[in-house]
């Protein structure tokens, strides 16, 4: 892909396979983890040198909280050696980092340094990475209607002028374009509770590949697939809404 023209302005990604990939090796589920930290560092080296404006990961679910002790510390370390070693990175190519979801359920140690990496972070505009912790859709969308009510209740706000445009204003997503591409590694035809409401109109891609095996040439086929796509927005018409970064 030598140009922008047709590129998704935002791509989100349900990393999935980790443990599969793992246990085909008969390792633990923390080496597929750690090998799926590498393949999130070549994903983001390239949708940023691609010129992608956002890239949302789903690094942790709120489903996630019912995994072992063991792989949520081992899960949480990983992220913590993420913030220290990509700080950098991130600074020298301009990558601004966010995060959606429930940021305060993470540890103390995690949520600073994500916090720091935000903060340090913030004035970039080349690309937002953005993290989707702690994250679950049906809670976005929760989270979000508790603060529309709360604006009701103040008088700010009257049930009228909940719109969809207004909505959005209260999800964690909030001022970030809609994905125009998600993609699911690992083969698995689901959600997973992951943007529900941001995903309305977004193209579809599933892999059957695990996350950690994920590479830059494949993102790049996928990527010229989403080219090809035609995206009607529920019109008839064919002609005029062809990709072009939405
Ligand atoms: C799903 O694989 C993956 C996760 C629950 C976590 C994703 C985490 C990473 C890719 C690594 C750390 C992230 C960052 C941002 C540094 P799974 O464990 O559900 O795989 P399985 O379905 O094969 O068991």
């Amino acid at each position: 892909m030598n140009d922008n023209k047709g590129l998704p302005r935002h791509v989100a990604i349900i990393m999935d396979g980790n443990g599969r990939w793992a246990k085909k090796r008969m390792w633990n589920r923390t080496q597929g983890h750690e090998r799926g930290a590498d393949t999130v560092r070549t994903i983001t080296r390239v949708s940023r040198k691609l010129g992608i404006s956002v890239l949302t990961l789903y690094a942790f679910s709120t489903e996630n909280w019912q995994r072992s002790k063991k792989e949520i510390a081992a899960l949480m370390h990983l992220l913590k050696t993420f913030l220290k070693s990509e700080r950098n990175e991130l600074l020298d190519n301009n990558i601004k980092l966010i995060s959606i979801g429930q940021t305060t359920r993470l540890p103390d140690d995690v949520q600073t340094l994500l916090n720091e990496t935000i903060t340090l972070t913030s004035g970039n505009d080349g690309m937002i990475l953005n993290l989707a912790l702690s994250y679950g859709g049906r809670d976005d969308i929760i989270h979000a209607a508790r603060l529309c009510a709360k604006e009701v209740l103040s008088g700010r706000l009257t049930p009228d002028q909940i719109t969809e445009d207004h909505f959005n204003q209260y999800l964690y997503t909030a001022g970030l374009p809609d994905p125009d591409l998600l993609i699911r590694t690992s083969g698995e035809m689901r959600i997973s509770n992951f943007l529900l409401w941001q995903i309305a109109y977004s193209e579809i891609f599933i892999t059957q590949t695990l996350w950690p095996d994920f590479s830059e040439t494949e993102y790049l086929s996928i990527l010229d697939n989403y080219k090809h796509r035609d995206r009607r927005f529920g019109k008839t018409t064919t002609k005029g809404v062809k990709n072009n970064a939405v």
